[in-house]
Protein backbone atom coordinates (compact mmCIF):
# COMPACT_ATOMS: atom_id res chain seq x y z
CA UNK A 1 0.00 0.00 0.00
CA UNK A 2 2.72 2.54 1.01
CA UNK A 3 5.21 3.62 3.01
CA UNK A 4 4.10 2.67 6.73
CA UNK A 5 4.66 3.96 10.14
CA UNK A 6 2.77 1.71 12.46
CA UNK A 7 -0.71 3.97 12.49
CA UNK A 8 -0.35 3.76 8.73
CA UNK A 9 0.99 5.08 5.24
CA UNK A 10 3.03 8.53 4.98
CA UNK A 11 3.07 7.58 1.26
CA UNK A 12 1.19 5.58 -1.42
CA UNK A 13 3.47 3.63 -4.04
CA UNK A 14 2.47 5.15 -7.50
CA UNK A 15 2.98 2.38 -10.45
CA UNK A 16 5.80 4.48 -11.31
CA UNK A 17 7.54 3.31 -8.54
CA UNK A 18 7.74 7.16 -7.22
CA UNK A 19 6.42 7.93 -4.04
CA UNK A 20 3.15 10.37 -3.23
CA UNK A 21 2.89 11.96 -0.06
CA UNK A 22 -0.18 10.91 2.08
CA UNK A 23 -1.19 14.17 2.92
CA UNK A 24 -1.16 17.31 0.40
CA UNK A 25 -1.99 20.71 0.11
CA UNK A 26 -5.26 21.89 -1.66
CA UNK A 27 -4.30 24.95 -3.48
CA UNK A 28 -7.88 25.59 -5.23
CA UNK A 29 -10.08 28.48 -3.95
CA UNK A 30 -6.66 29.92 -1.96
CA UNK A 31 -6.71 33.53 -2.77
CA UNK A 32 -4.07 35.32 -4.37
CA UNK A 33 -2.11 37.28 -1.53
CA UNK A 34 -2.63 34.25 0.56
CA UNK A 35 -1.52 31.21 -1.20
CA UNK A 36 1.74 31.94 -1.23
CA UNK A 37 2.17 32.09 2.39
CA UNK A 38 -0.22 28.86 2.92
CA UNK A 39 2.43 27.26 0.99
CA UNK A 40 5.71 28.36 3.11
CA UNK A 41 3.51 27.51 5.79
CA UNK A 42 2.49 24.11 4.70
CA UNK A 43 5.56 23.12 4.22
CA UNK A 44 7.15 24.23 7.23
CA UNK A 45 4.60 22.43 9.17
CA UNK A 46 5.81 18.79 6.97
CA UNK A 47 3.56 18.90 3.79
CA UNK A 48 5.69 17.55 0.79
CA UNK A 49 3.24 17.73 -1.29
CA UNK A 50 1.29 20.46 -3.19
CA UNK A 51 -1.55 20.11 -5.37
CA UNK A 52 -1.87 22.75 -8.02
CA UNK A 53 -3.58 23.63 -11.41
CA UNK A 54 -2.70 26.65 -13.93
CA UNK A 55 -6.98 27.37 -14.07
CA UNK A 56 -6.51 27.62 -9.92
CA UNK A 57 -4.66 31.30 -11.41
CA UNK A 58 -2.79 31.34 -8.66
CA UNK A 59 0.78 28.78 -10.06
CA UNK A 60 2.87 32.02 -10.16
CA UNK A 61 2.47 32.69 -6.13
CA UNK A 62 2.82 29.10 -5.65
CA UNK A 63 6.24 29.18 -7.98
CA UNK A 64 7.26 32.56 -5.77
CA UNK A 65 7.44 30.61 -2.51
CA UNK A 66 8.77 27.26 -3.71
CA UNK A 67 11.82 29.34 -4.79
CA UNK A 68 11.94 31.43 -1.65
CA UNK A 69 11.72 27.29 0.16
CA UNK A 70 14.45 26.52 -1.81
CA UNK A 71 16.66 29.66 -1.53
CA UNK A 72 16.75 29.26 2.40
CA UNK A 73 17.16 25.63 2.15
CA UNK A 74 13.82 24.39 4.12
CA UNK A 75 13.68 22.12 1.64
CA UNK A 76 14.50 20.91 -1.65
CA UNK A 77 13.22 20.45 -4.90
CA UNK A 78 13.36 16.47 -4.50
CA UNK A 79 11.89 16.17 -1.52
CA UNK A 80 8.75 17.41 -2.49
CA UNK A 81 5.92 15.93 -4.56
CA UNK A 82 4.17 18.60 -6.72
CA UNK A 83 0.89 18.11 -9.22
CA UNK A 84 -0.34 20.39 -11.80
CA UNK A 85 -3.35 19.64 -14.09
CA UNK A 86 -3.20 20.39 -17.84
CA UNK A 87 -6.84 22.94 -18.52
CA UNK A 88 -10.26 21.47 -20.78
CA UNK A 89 -8.93 24.19 -23.16
CA UNK A 90 -5.17 22.92 -23.72
CA UNK A 91 -6.11 19.62 -25.11
CA UNK A 92 -5.20 19.59 -28.49
CA UNK A 93 -2.04 17.54 -28.42
CA UNK A 94 0.09 20.59 -30.08
CA UNK A 95 -1.29 22.97 -26.76
CA UNK A 96 -0.57 20.06 -24.24
CA UNK A 97 2.94 20.94 -23.90
CA UNK A 98 2.94 24.27 -23.96
CA UNK A 99 0.39 24.03 -21.68
CA UNK A 100 3.01 22.22 -18.99
CA UNK A 101 5.55 24.65 -20.26
CA UNK A 102 3.66 27.27 -18.78
CA UNK A 103 2.64 25.89 -15.69
CA UNK A 104 6.46 24.98 -15.17
CA UNK A 105 7.82 28.84 -16.10
CA UNK A 106 4.88 29.82 -13.49
CA UNK A 107 5.93 27.25 -10.63
CA UNK A 108 9.61 28.29 -11.61
CA UNK A 109 10.48 23.85 -11.74
CA UNK A 110 11.87 21.91 -14.49
CA UNK A 111 9.55 19.12 -14.25
CA UNK A 112 6.52 18.23 -12.30
CA UNK A 113 5.87 15.17 -10.33
CA UNK A 114 2.83 14.44 -11.35
CA UNK A 115 0.36 15.77 -14.57
CA UNK A 116 -3.39 15.21 -14.86
CA UNK A 117 -6.03 15.46 -17.53
CA UNK A 118 -8.22 17.80 -15.32
CA UNK A 119 -11.76 16.77 -16.57
CA UNK A 120 -12.71 14.60 -19.42
CA UNK A 121 -13.76 17.55 -21.96
CA UNK A 122 -12.58 19.84 -24.20
CA UNK A 123 -13.00 23.62 -24.73
CA UNK A 124 -11.95 25.10 -27.69
CA UNK A 125 -7.89 25.95 -27.52
CA UNK A 126 -7.26 29.15 -26.40
CA UNK A 127 -10.84 29.95 -24.45
CA UNK A 128 -11.04 30.69 -21.01
CA UNK A 129 -14.12 29.09 -18.90
CA UNK A 130 -16.20 26.10 -19.19
CA UNK A 131 -19.21 27.45 -20.83
CA UNK A 132 -20.24 25.27 -23.26
CA UNK A 133 -20.55 27.60 -25.94
CA UNK A 134 -16.96 26.93 -26.45
CA UNK A 135 -16.98 23.17 -26.06
CA UNK A 136 -14.49 21.47 -28.64
CA UNK A 137 -14.57 17.53 -29.61
CA UNK A 138 -13.58 15.63 -26.86
CA UNK A 139 -10.45 12.73 -28.31
CA UNK A 140 -9.15 11.68 -25.00
CA UNK A 141 -6.50 8.73 -26.65
CA UNK A 142 -4.80 11.65 -28.72
CA UNK A 143 -4.63 13.97 -25.42
CA UNK A 144 -3.25 11.29 -23.71
CA UNK A 145 -0.83 10.41 -26.26
CA UNK A 146 0.32 13.44 -25.61
CA UNK A 147 0.73 13.39 -22.04
CA UNK A 148 2.70 10.07 -22.31
CA UNK A 149 5.08 11.65 -24.66
CA UNK A 150 5.53 14.78 -21.42
CA UNK A 151 6.18 11.64 -19.16
CA UNK A 152 9.15 10.26 -21.87
CA UNK A 153 10.62 14.02 -21.51
CA UNK A 154 10.87 13.75 -18.01
CA UNK A 155 8.88 17.31 -17.54
CA UNK A 156 6.43 15.09 -15.77
CA UNK A 157 7.19 11.71 -13.79
CA UNK A 158 4.38 10.47 -13.51
CA UNK A 159 0.48 11.14 -15.77
CA UNK A 160 -2.77 10.74 -14.56
CA UNK A 161 -6.38 12.00 -14.82
CA UNK A 162 -8.64 13.42 -12.70
CA UNK A 163 -12.81 13.65 -12.95
CA UNK A 164 -12.57 9.95 -14.40
CA UNK A 165 -16.00 7.65 -13.85
CA UNK A 166 -15.10 4.07 -13.45
CA UNK A 167 -16.02 3.70 -17.31
CA UNK A 168 -13.53 6.33 -18.25
CA UNK A 169 -10.85 4.95 -16.31
CA UNK A 170 -11.10 1.44 -17.58
CA UNK A 171 -11.47 2.85 -21.54
CA UNK A 172 -8.02 4.69 -20.80
CA UNK A 173 -6.23 2.01 -19.13
CA UNK A 174 -7.59 -0.03 -22.29
CA UNK A 175 -5.62 2.26 -25.00
CA UNK A 176 -2.66 3.72 -22.80
CA UNK A 177 0.72 2.76 -23.97
CA UNK A 178 1.65 4.51 -20.31
CA UNK A 179 -1.20 3.49 -17.76
CA UNK A 180 -2.40 6.66 -15.54
CA UNK A 181 -0.86 6.66 -11.91
CA UNK A 182 -3.69 8.88 -10.81
CA UNK A 183 -7.28 9.63 -10.88
CA UNK A 184 -7.89 12.82 -8.59
CA UNK A 185 -11.41 12.59 -7.78
CA UNK A 186 -14.10 13.98 -4.93
CA UNK A 187 -14.00 11.68 -2.38
CA UNK A 188 -14.91 11.78 1.38
CA UNK A 189 -17.08 10.11 3.93
CA UNK A 190 -20.22 11.44 2.18
CA UNK A 191 -18.62 10.70 -1.40
CA UNK A 192 -17.22 7.17 -0.79
CA UNK A 193 -16.77 6.15 -3.91
CA UNK A 194 -16.31 2.51 -3.24
CA UNK A 195 -17.00 1.00 -6.89
CA UNK A 196 -14.21 3.47 -8.41
CA UNK A 197 -12.31 2.51 -5.63
CA UNK A 198 -11.99 -0.99 -6.63
CA UNK A 199 -11.34 -0.34 -10.06
CA UNK A 200 -8.35 1.76 -9.72
CA UNK A 201 -7.22 -0.92 -6.99
CA UNK A 202 -7.33 -3.59 -9.89
CA UNK A 203 -5.58 -1.68 -12.57
CA UNK A 204 -2.94 -0.04 -10.31
CA UNK A 205 -4.38 3.70 -10.38
CA UNK A 206 -4.25 5.64 -7.21
CA UNK A 207 -6.89 6.99 -6.21
CA UNK A 208 -6.45 10.58 -4.49
CA UNK A 209 -8.99 12.70 -2.76
CA UNK A 210 -9.76 16.52 -3.72
CA UNK A 211 -12.35 18.27 -1.40
CA UNK A 212 -11.80 15.48 1.15
CA UNK A 213 -13.27 18.11 3.84
CA UNK A 214 -16.31 18.59 1.61
CA UNK A 215 -14.95 22.29 1.03
CA UNK A 216 -16.85 23.97 3.42
CA UNK A 217 -17.84 27.56 3.17
CA UNK A 218 -17.60 27.72 -0.59
CA UNK A 219 -20.44 26.98 -3.46
CA UNK A 220 -20.54 23.72 -2.79
CA UNK A 221 -23.20 22.64 -0.90
CA UNK A 222 -22.98 19.97 2.16
CA UNK A 223 -21.58 19.97 4.98
CA UNK A 224 -20.05 17.01 5.47
CA UNK A 225 -18.31 18.36 8.88
CA UNK A 226 -21.45 18.48 10.74
CA UNK A 227 -22.12 14.83 9.68
CA UNK A 228 -23.08 12.96 13.26
CA UNK A 229 -20.88 9.83 12.24
CA UNK A 230 -17.83 11.99 12.02
CA UNK A 231 -19.01 13.94 15.19
CA UNK A 232 -19.13 11.08 16.91
CA UNK A 233 -15.83 9.60 16.07
CA UNK A 234 -14.42 12.62 16.39
CA UNK A 235 -15.39 13.38 19.96
CA UNK A 236 -14.35 9.70 20.49
CA UNK A 237 -11.07 9.91 19.32
CA UNK A 238 -10.58 14.08 20.64
CA UNK A 239 -9.92 14.72 17.36
CA UNK A 240 -11.78 17.77 15.02
CA UNK A 241 -14.20 16.56 12.35
CA UNK A 242 -11.77 17.23 9.67
CA UNK A 243 -9.29 15.13 11.14
CA UNK A 244 -11.34 12.25 11.52
CA UNK A 245 -12.63 12.50 7.21
CA UNK A 246 -8.81 12.97 6.37
CA UNK A 247 -7.61 9.91 8.65
CA UNK A 248 -10.95 7.87 7.00
CA UNK A 249 -9.35 8.89 3.52
CA UNK A 250 -6.00 7.73 4.34
CA UNK A 251 -7.44 4.45 5.78
CA UNK A 252 -9.19 4.09 2.98
CA UNK A 253 -6.04 4.11 0.57
CA UNK A 254 -6.64 7.32 -0.86
CA UNK A 255 -4.15 10.25 -0.41
CA UNK A 256 -6.14 13.43 0.64
CA UNK A 257 -5.76 17.08 -0.59
CA UNK A 258 -7.53 19.66 1.91
CA UNK A 259 -7.25 23.39 1.09
CA UNK A 260 -6.18 25.67 4.07
CA UNK A 261 -4.61 28.81 3.78
CA UNK A 262 -4.41 28.98 7.98
CA UNK A 263 -1.48 28.06 9.69
CA UNK A 264 -3.32 26.18 12.38
CA UNK A 265 -5.76 24.22 10.40
CA UNK A 266 -2.75 23.49 8.30
CA UNK A 267 -0.80 21.92 11.40
CA UNK A 268 -4.39 20.16 12.12
CA UNK A 269 -4.63 18.85 8.89
CA UNK A 270 -1.10 16.94 8.82
CA UNK A 271 -1.63 15.43 12.22
CA UNK A 272 -2.89 12.16 11.12
CA UNK A 273 0.11 10.12 11.89
CA UNK A 274 -0.11 9.13 15.34
CA UNK A 275 -3.45 7.98 16.06
CA UNK A 276 -5.92 6.05 13.97
CA UNK A 277 -9.54 5.24 13.43
CA UNK A 278 -10.18 1.69 15.31
CA UNK A 279 -11.79 -0.94 13.45
CA UNK A 280 -15.07 -0.57 15.49
CA UNK A 281 -15.42 3.03 14.52
CA UNK A 282 -14.35 2.67 11.01
CA UNK A 283 -17.13 0.43 9.92
CA UNK A 284 -19.72 3.41 11.22
CA UNK A 285 -18.88 4.98 8.05
CA UNK A 286 -20.62 2.59 6.18
CA UNK A 287 -24.29 4.40 7.94
CA UNK A 288 -23.08 8.05 6.21
CA UNK A 289 -25.75 9.00 3.32
CA UNK A 290 -23.53 9.07 0.18
CA UNK A 291 -23.72 12.45 -1.80
CA UNK A 292 -21.90 14.07 -4.95
CA UNK A 293 -21.03 17.12 -4.03
CA UNK A 294 -19.19 18.56 -6.99
CA UNK A 295 -21.17 17.80 -9.50
CA UNK A 296 -19.83 19.36 -12.56
CA UNK A 297 -23.24 20.48 -14.36
CA UNK A 298 -20.85 23.15 -16.01
CA UNK A 299 -19.92 20.44 -18.46
CA UNK A 300 -23.12 19.36 -19.40
CA UNK A 301 -25.29 21.16 -22.74
CA UNK A 302 -27.84 19.91 -24.80
CA UNK A 303 -26.14 19.58 -28.10
CA UNK A 304 -22.50 21.17 -27.85
CA UNK A 305 -20.99 19.15 -24.62
CA UNK A 306 -19.95 14.98 -25.42
CA UNK A 307 -23.04 15.08 -21.83
CA UNK A 308 -25.85 15.93 -22.18
CA UNK A 309 -26.72 14.58 -18.40
CA UNK A 310 -24.77 14.15 -15.12
CA UNK A 311 -25.71 10.63 -15.58
CA UNK A 312 -23.43 10.94 -18.85
CA UNK A 313 -20.82 12.50 -17.60
CA UNK A 314 -20.08 10.16 -14.24
CA UNK A 315 -21.51 7.34 -16.59
CA UNK A 316 -24.26 6.64 -13.70
CA UNK A 317 -21.98 7.15 -11.02
CA UNK A 318 -23.78 10.19 -9.63
P1 LIG B 1 -9.39 27.79 5.36
O1 LIG B 1 -8.57 27.87 4.11
O2 LIG B 1 -9.81 29.13 5.87
O3 LIG B 1 -8.74 26.92 6.43
P2 LIG B 1 -11.58 21.21 0.91
O4 LIG B 1 -10.13 20.89 1.10
O5 LIG B 1 -12.49 20.03 1.16
O6 LIG B 1 -11.87 21.89 -0.40
O7 LIG B 1 -11.98 22.25 2.06
C1 LIG B 1 -11.36 23.52 2.09
C2 LIG B 1 -12.16 24.42 3.01
O8 LIG B 1 -12.15 23.87 4.34
C3 LIG B 1 -11.58 25.79 3.12
O9 LIG B 1 -12.65 26.71 3.17
C4 LIG B 1 -10.82 25.78 4.43
O10 LIG B 1 -10.79 27.06 4.98
C5 LIG B 1 -11.62 24.82 5.26
N1 LIG B 1 -10.79 24.04 6.20
C6 LIG B 1 -9.55 23.57 6.01
N2 LIG B 1 -9.14 22.86 7.05
C7 LIG B 1 -10.16 22.87 7.95
C8 LIG B 1 -10.33 22.30 9.23
N3 LIG B 1 -9.37 21.59 9.80
N4 LIG B 1 -11.53 22.51 9.86
C9 LIG B 1 -12.51 23.24 9.27
N5 LIG B 1 -12.40 23.80 8.06
C10 LIG B 1 -11.23 23.62 7.39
Amino acid sequence: MGTENKHGPLYFDLNTGAKMPAVGLGTWKAPPGEVGEAVKAAVKAGYRHIDCARVYDNEKEVGKALSELFASGIVQRSELFITSKLWCSDQAPEDVPKALAKSLQDLQLDYVDLYLIHWPFRTKSGSKGWDPEVMAPLCLPETWAAMEALQASGQARAIGVSNFSTKKLKDLVGYAKVPPAVNQVECHPVWQQPALHEFCKSAGVHLSAYSPLGSPGSWVKGEILKEPVLIEIAEKLKKSPAQVALRWGIQSGHSVLPKSVNESRLKENISLFDWCIPLDLFSKFSEVHQQRLLRGDFALHESKSPYKTLEELWDGEI
